[in-house]
């Protein structure tokens, strides 16, 4: 279990993106693969891990008649022994190529099949890579990229795959015992296999399991809220209602004043300010139990809270102060993590609906297909919360404009406003 939580936790720890909505994109990690042949239990060598394998998979569930497309996989059958289990797992919302480690010992699937004498496949995730029905990702195209068909691609793998090992054509469910393992997205599809096509896989195993589609998902934020240090939660509540004030009375004076105190005097957009401040709170995701204060959010808590070797008390420093510390980190620090020497407005703004993310329709364009995933079936929006809780994202960040963002090149409009309705059924319990 080790092994699979630290690899999850450690790809999250990912390098700091721009588009909030990529921020919500956590892809498992891509690790080096161990330096040694692989040989099967009477020592035969066997194909190179990295082997890619291709099965043919129905392009669409509801219509098998219209054919079938190449879907790739990679398969590690050192620790197999006849009666076995098979391990499957896709790593979801990504190109699969070099996450072959996930059929290795270095990982819980392989320490599974290592245990139990079982083979490991990881298999591409439709559109995703190059597992493709159709060779471009145009909204045609992705009509049938929906969780239905996912969940469906890898039961029909299951029960109808002759695998490449010796005896992999006599390994289905029923012959042989399937567990089904994923991480994050994968690990709730993992789930939601279980519960929709129950007596396939005989073991599920969800690590991280995002199992909840949540549209206003604003409570992403409230544990890191509740468990960042005080004084930072505070002067950083202090610096969001501010700025959170001034959009509601309209002050954009005032607005453009503290954009430039965080060198961001050039961000068009309230909102793309607001998704730059919350990039800050995101970091939070990448701490693990091993790392320390140089964590990239313990060194944002401690600009804005040591001052000349002394810390604030849990009240913080203040606005004042609050807005020259966290300007100065993101100015002299954190806009190079971010953007790199590329300007704010080019880095930070999300309002070009011409950005390769949203258009580019050529395969392989994950970011393409996973803004499809989210817009059209799961949500996730990482948002502010409603005006009866305390701040530390900006309630300009709401789904409706992250959706708006996403929507004109990436969804149907009517799509967006259904998925979108919770919004306004946002409400307080007092
Ligand atoms: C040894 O393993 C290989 C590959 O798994 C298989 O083809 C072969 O039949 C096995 N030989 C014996 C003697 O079990
Ligand atoms: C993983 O498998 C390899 C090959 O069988 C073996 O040498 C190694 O000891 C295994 N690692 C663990 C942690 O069991
Ligand atoms: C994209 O693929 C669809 C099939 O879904 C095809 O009909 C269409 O012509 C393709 N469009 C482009 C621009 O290649
Ligand atoms: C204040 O901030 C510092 C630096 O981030 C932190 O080490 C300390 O625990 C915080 N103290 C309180 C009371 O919040
Ligand atoms: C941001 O940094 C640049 C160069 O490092 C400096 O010229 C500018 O005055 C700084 N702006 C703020 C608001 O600190
Ligand atoms: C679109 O994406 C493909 C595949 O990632 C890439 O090769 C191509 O350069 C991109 N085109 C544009 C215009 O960004
Ligand atoms: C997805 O978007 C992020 C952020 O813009 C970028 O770093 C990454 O390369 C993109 N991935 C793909 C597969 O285009």
């Amino acid at each position: 279990m080790w092994a699979l939580t630290s690899l999850l936790l450690a790809g999250i720890a990912q390098a700091a993106i721009p588009n909030a909505m990529l921020r919500g994109k956590h892809s498992l990690p891509k690790l080096p693969l161990p330096e040694r042949f692989l040989t099967s239990s009477n020592d035969t060598t066997l194909p190179p891990i990295t082997t890619v394998y291709h099965f043919d998979q129905l392009i669409d569930h509801n219509n098998p008649g219209i054919g079938t497309f190449q879907q790739r996989y990679w398969m590690n059958w050192e620790f197999y022994e006849p009666g076995g289990p098979i391990i499957l797992m896709t790593p979801g919302e990504s190109n699969a190529d070099g996450s072959e480690i996930f059929t290795t010992n270095e990982t819980i699937n392989g320490l599974i099949a290592q245990q139990q004498n079982g083979a490991a496949i990881i298999i591409e995730h439709r559109f995703f890579g190059y597992s493709n029905p159709y060779d471009n990702l145009t909204s045609q195209s992705l009509a049938l990229l929906t969780i239905q068909q996912a969940i469906d691609d890898l039961v029909y793998f299951a029960t109808t795959a002759d695998l490449p090992m010796p005896g992999g054509d006599a390994v289905k469910p029923g012959q042989a015992p399937w567990i089904l393992v994923g991480g994050s997205y994968s690990g709730a599809l993992t789930s939601w296999i279980m519960v929709n096509k129950p007596g396939i896989f005989w073991a599920g195993y969800s690590s991280s399991g995002v199992v909840e589609a949540i549209t206003n998902y604003y409570k992403y934020f409230t544990p890191i809220h509740e468990h960042m240090p005080q004084n930072c939660s505070s002067d950083v509540e202090a610096v969001i209602s501010y700025l959170d004030h001034m959009y509601a009375v309209g002050d954009t004076a005032g607005i453009q004043t503290l954009k430039e105190a965080f060198g961001l005097g050039d961000v068009v957009h309230v909102e793309d300010f607001a998704n730059a401040l919350q990039s800050n709170l995101f970091d939070w995701q990448s701490l693990q139990p091993t790392v320390g204060p140089g964590a990239m959010f313990f060194q944002f808590c401690d600009a804005l809270e040591v001052k000349n070797g002394v810390s604030a008390g849990p009240e913080g420093w203040g606005l004042e102060n609050a807005i020259s510390s966290w300007g100065n980190f993101w100015n002299n620090t954190y806009h190079d993590i971010v953007c790199g020497s590329t300007d704010a407005e080019t880095c930070l703004g999300t309002y070009d609906t011409s950005e390769s993310y949203w258009t580019n329709a050529t395969v392989d364009n994950a970011n393409r297909s996973w803004f499809w995933i989210v817009c059209n079936q799961v949500g996730w929006y990482q948002v502010g919360p409603p005006e009866c809780e305390p701040a530390v994202v900006s309630r300009t960040l709401q789904p409706i404009q992250v959706g708006w963002q996403v929507g004109p090149p990436e969804c149907e409009p009517a799509i967006v406003s259904r998925i979108l309705q919770p919004v306004y059924q946002q409400v307080c319990t007092v």
